[in-house]
């Protein structure tokens, strides 16, 4: 019989840190070249301890990179009305480039409403259905959506073919899923794509069919090796705080892929580190592009 270790795989690790990197030297040269000093304004209500984290790290990279950047923190029982009001604003103030509304918002405010309202050229996030249309016909040179377009990156820089490959998109959210699988699909790209969600029937036999595999539920270790291909290209988009006693704070970041894929996985991002960074570093780049179509 055969032993283990003559059919076990380490994966190699995509590291999101070092592609975001390389993005960014392009940044600092296309910000060093552009008419206006790019400036973003970033808006969060509420007090949600990830979201906090999340909007420090876009501000800090703004600053690494010389991106200007405005920060509005709203109080949780802020009404829509004042959001409402401060986005318009935005939208008029010449000197703002790009707007992004940290999600999620509170329960009482219309979360697609307000992306509706942001005016489509300064839509960082590439929420806008102006600018998911767009990709949705098969523009992909506009704002697009960070984390998915930031997945497309980080495997076009380890040079991993997906044309005609059979991709799992676990998660349809509007934020990740959906723009994900339409990526994927798209031409140039031509994967071969399945949206998994919550009603899926048989997600093990999906995912053991599958040559790539997104995940992106928020579920801790929720893709377990068993569920992997032999050589399969797995990104992990989840960002999970879990219990951990023997960390000072008592909790560690988990993505939604169990760590134990690594053995089966031919490629895996990891977390933190991986789509992390390029979600922020997407960021940037549609900043910059925000400031360069508003002044060319
Ligand atoms: N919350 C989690 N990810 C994102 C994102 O990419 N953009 C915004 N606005 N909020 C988020």
């Amino acid at each position: 019989m055969e032993r283990g270790w003559q059919w076990m795989m380490v994966a190699q690790r995509l590291d999101g840190k070092e592609c975001a990197a390389d993005l960014e030297v392009d940044l600092l040269a296309r910000i060093s070249a552009c008419s206006v000093t790019p400036h973003l304004a970033v808006i969060i209500v509420g007090e949600d301890a990830a979201s906090q984290v999340y909007v420090a790290n876009k501000i800090k990279t703004c600053q690494r990179l010389g991106i200007l950047s405005t920060h509005i923190s709203l109080a949780r029982d802020s009404s829509e009305d004042e959001l409402r009001k401060i986005i318009t604003e935005l939208n008029h103030d010449d000197s703002i480039h790009g707007i992004l509304v940290q999600s999620p918002l509170p329960a009482h405010m219309d979360e697609d409403g307000l992306t509706e309202l942001i005016s489509p050229a300064k839509d960082v996030d590439g929420f806008h259905p102006i600018n998911l249309g767009r990709l949705v016909q098969g523009r992909t040179d506009g704002l697009l959506p960070c984390t998915p377009a930031g997945v497309m990156r980080i495997l076009a820089f380890y040079g991993i073919e997906i044309s005609g490959k059979k991709a799992l998109v676990i998660g349809r959210s509007r934020i990740v899923g959906m723009p994900m699988a339409i990526l994927l699909a798209s031409r140039g790209a031509d994967a071969t794509v399945t949206i998994a969600h919550s009603r899926t029937q048989d997600l093990i036999g999906i995912c053991n069919d599958a040559d790539i595999i997104v995940a992106a539920v928020g579920s801790a270790g929720m893709v377990t090796a068993d569920m992997v291909k032999k050589g399969a290209i797995v990104i992990d988009v989840g960002i999970n705080r879990v219990d951990d006693e023997s960390q000072d704070r008592g909790w560690r970041l988990a993505g939604d892929i169990d760590p134990n894929v690594a053995e089966v996985a031919a490629y895996l991002t990891p977390v933190p580190g991986g789509i992390g960074p390029m979600t922020i570093a997407m960021l940037m780049a549609n900043t910059v592009t925000a400031a360069e179509c508003q002044h060319s």
